[in-house]
């Protein structure tokens, strides 16, 4: 969420800074890195068990720590309707 952010990447706003409180964060992770990620905490999935979007690959942007293993992750994010 933060890379996005700083990137001005559209799509990803990340209004609470990470907080778990908005969900604006939403991304779905490309089916090659699902199983690559860290799954998600209780927290997190009780936020996407609550958005309309969500898909198997939903994720919070926010709770995805990027380490080395994790470069060229590819997200896609939510088309705004
Ligand atoms: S930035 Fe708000 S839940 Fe992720």
């Amino acid at each position: 969420m933060e890379g996005a952010v700083i990137n001005s990447l559209p799509g990803m706003e990340g209004m609470c800074g990470g907080m778990l409180s908005c969900g604006t964060c939403h991304c779905y992770i490309d089916e090659q890195w699902i199983n690559r990620l860290v799954p998600p905490k209780a927290e997190e999935l009780a936020m996407l068990e609550s958005m309309d979007d969500r898909r198997p690959n939903s994720r919070l942007g926010c709770q995805i720590r990027i380490t080395d293993d994790l470069s060229g992750l590819v997200v896609h994010l939510p088309v705004e309707p």
